[in-house]
């Protein structure tokens, strides 16, 4: 394997001038690292269709709500690395908090947010994780600012943070190309994640129902059936052992529900498991 020699850079005036040094297109790969066969998958993505690329690893305080996991979530910057320098990657950008917002973000909540429009994020996962939203667009802009990206790769994964981010580059007159990557799950069909580790032996049992639940739908949609709701139903049943966030049907165009099921229709679920309440999310093209 040609590994490339890979730096990891914590300071953005350090992460600068290796930029625009360089020649070529630069791919960002966004994550907040404990990184995993899904984000493997983007970074070897971008590798393979730009000169240049930075996977930054930061766990932005900023998107979690207070009653969330941003304490717990799992840090392991060494481990980050070699994933990294075997997918491919040129820079790991791992900033502290510190580096990433101002002394005054921290002492009274007071920073220059990127707020996309309510009616996109009041709903789906937004709607139980208010700020969510707003927390991810402002660090994903200071990030394309600060590695002048050309490119920024995004997983299928979390559907909605994929559409609205594609929605503010477009609205706010990003010159950075979106480039959406497939769902990578595991051999029993679970989604990928990094909160896969919070599952208990039994959860991880289970956790695949999701995914049994998606392609119930996609087949009697397949077998000519279109009405949401019927589908969502028949769904639901694989969701007994879940306490359920969400299960809708939406059209990728805009992210609103639909009456009608057609191409470009996507289920999105949200569920959390009974014992560990672990949040799995995970959604499939019908
Ligand atoms: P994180 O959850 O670390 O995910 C980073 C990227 O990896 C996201 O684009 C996500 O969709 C993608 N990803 C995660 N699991 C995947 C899987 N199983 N298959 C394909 N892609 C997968 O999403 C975030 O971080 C943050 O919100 C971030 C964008 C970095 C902003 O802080």
């Amino acid at each position: 394997m040609n590994m490339k020699d890979l730096k990891v850079i914590h300071k953005i005036n350090e992460i600068r001038p290796l930029i625009n040094n360089n020649l070529g297109k630069i791919a960002l790969v966004p994550t907040m690292g404990a990184l995993h066969k899904g984000h493997k998958s983007l970074i070897e993505k971008a590798s393979e269709q730009n000169e240049f690329v930075v996977v930054s690893v930061f766990v932005n305080p900023v998107q979690f709500g207070v009653n969330e996991d941003y304490d717990k979530y799992p840090r392991c910057l060494e481990k980050d690395v070699e994933l990294a320098k075997e997918a491919g990657a040129d820079i790991v950008f791992a900033p502290s908090v510190d580096e990433m917002y101002t002394d005054i973000y921290f002492k009274e909540k007071e920073t220059t947010l990127v707020c996309p429009p309510y009616k996109y994020v009041n709903r789906l996962c937004g709607k139980s994780r208010p700020g969510h939203f707003d927390g991810v667009c402002t660090v994903v802009s200071k990030l394309f600012n600060i590695t002048k990206c050309n490119r920024a790769y995004f997983g299928q994964k979390d559907a909605q943070q994929l559409f609205i981010v594609q929605k503010m580059v477009k609205e706010l007159n990003f010159d950075i190309e979106i480039v959406p990557c497939p769902i990578v799950r595991e051999d029993d069909g679970l989604a990928v994640s990094s909160r896969n580790s919070y599952l208990s032996y039994e959860e991880r049992k289970i956790a695949p129902n999701i995914y049994k639940a998606l392609m119930c739908a996609k087949k009697l949609k397949e077998g000519g059936i279109k009405t949401p709701d019927i589908l969502i139903d028949a769904s639901y049943a694989y969701l007994k052992d879940f306490d359920t966030d969400y299960i809708e049907i939406v059209s990728k165009e805009d992210f609103c529900p639909i009456s009608e099921v057609k191409e470009n229709s996507l289920m999105l679920i949200a569920a959390k498991t009974k014992k560990n309440s672990v949040r799995l999310i995970d959604n499939m093209e019908l």
